[in-house]
């Protein structure tokens, strides 16, 4: 059956390995079935709910463009554009946050986690970023929104504004509740330093990623320091349990290689984590120099990349202009 898919990507530099295996490599997928309509964002209004520098800001909408058609995903097939040029995303975001309680927005853990310490000092954008995400998904009518399990409870809080708006403005499925789409198994990528520490671009230490425009040499020497532990690699997942910086990078090879977690413990089994290291450096720089080849290549055509993002937002412009325009009806504009 064919799926309208959104999803998107804050263009905030350093693009790693969480997020390419999280999402991006599942956006290929998704731009590869046929009958799929895509629309993947470079979502550039929730990037600026922390302070930007506004040259850096700019490349990294580039380069963020850069990396979906590097990966993979074929802007003659999928929508590809940058939020911020077309309105209705900020627009529907300040309807729906009428319609967001605010003791539904208090319970989001990624506010808490980015606001740190000093809550009083973070913008009130961070506070009310899920709703603009919301936004970008219910514009779309969208039916499947692929992410990494960072991003779950931000689709339910989208799933409960969209069943709260239909039903105060008593119009059953006006917005589509739409369903996540979470890979199983890999969609935690943990740092390589700390294996109960998420994979992060907001990590000080360039060691806890793979940099989706790392060279070879870079990924060789960032796997052969990752963090592991002193036992074998074990037969069954369960012997797993309490081994996080091991499973992590099972996990990784599992997700690169397309095979399940078992499917590797077969393979690797009994064997120690210096032999695991050099195969796991090998097929990571195998399939990720090629990208951040095409990236680095990509980055230079700036007029080529402006076109592919104006044309999308074009495209974008014309579903989401025809929603926004109901919605401002529904409500009484
Ligand atoms: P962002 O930019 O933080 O991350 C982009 C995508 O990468 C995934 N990801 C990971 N997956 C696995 N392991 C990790 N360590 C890891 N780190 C990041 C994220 O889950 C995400 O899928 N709010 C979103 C962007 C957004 C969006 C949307 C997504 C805005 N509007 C609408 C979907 C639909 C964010 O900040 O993602």
């Amino acid at each position: 059956m064919s799926k309208k898919i959104f999803s998107g990507v804050q263009p905030t530099g350093n693009l790693h390995l969480g997020n390419y295996l999280g999402a991006i490599k599942n956006f290929v997928e998704l731009n590869n079935e046929k009958e799929n309509d895509c629309i993947f964002c470079v979502v550039d209004l929730h990037a600026i709910t922390i302070k930007q520098d506004k040259n850096e800001l700019k490349s990294n909408i580039r380069e963020t463009a850069a990396t979906f058609i590097a990966s993979g995903i074929d802007p003659s097939k999928s929508i590809i554009f940058n939020q911020s040029k077309v309105q209705a995303h900020a627009e529907a975001s300040w309807i729906l946050s009428c319609t967001a309680p605010m003791g539904w927005l208090n319970r989001m853990t990624q506010f808490k986690e980015k606001a740190g310490k000093d809550k009083e000092k973070a913008s009130v954008g961070l506070y009310i970023y899920p709703v603009l995400m919301a936004s970008d998904i219910l514009l779309y009518d969208t039916s499947h929104v692929p992410v990494g399990e960072d991003q779950k409870q931000h689709l339910e809080l989208t799933r409960d504004i969209a069943q709260k708006f239909n039903k105060e403005f008593i119009c059953d499925d006006f917005f589509k509740v739409p369903e996540p789409l979470i890979k199983k198994n890999f969609s935690r990528i943990m740092s390589l330093k700390d294996g109960l520490k998420k994979m992060s671009k907001s990590d000080p230490s360039g060691l806890s990623r793979i940099n989706l425009t790392d060279t070879k040499d870079e990924i060789v020497n960032k796997i052969r320091k990752a963090k592991t532990d002193s036992f074998p690699i074990p037969n069954i997942e369960k012997e797993l349990n309490d081994r996080p910086e091991a499973e992590n990078l099972l996990g990784i090879y599992s997700s690169i290689s397309n095979q399940t977690l078992e499917k590797t413990l077969d393979e690797f089994g009994g064997k120690n984590f210096s032999f695991f290291k050099n195969e796991l450096a090998e097929i990571l720089s195998s399939k990720i120099s090629p990208i951040s080849g095409e990236i680095k290549k990509l980055i230079h055509d700036r007029q080529y990349l402006d076109n592919i993002l104006l044309e999308g937002a074009e495209k974008a412009e014309s579903i989401a202009g025809k929603k926004i325009k109901e919605i401002k009806k529904i409500i009484g504009f």
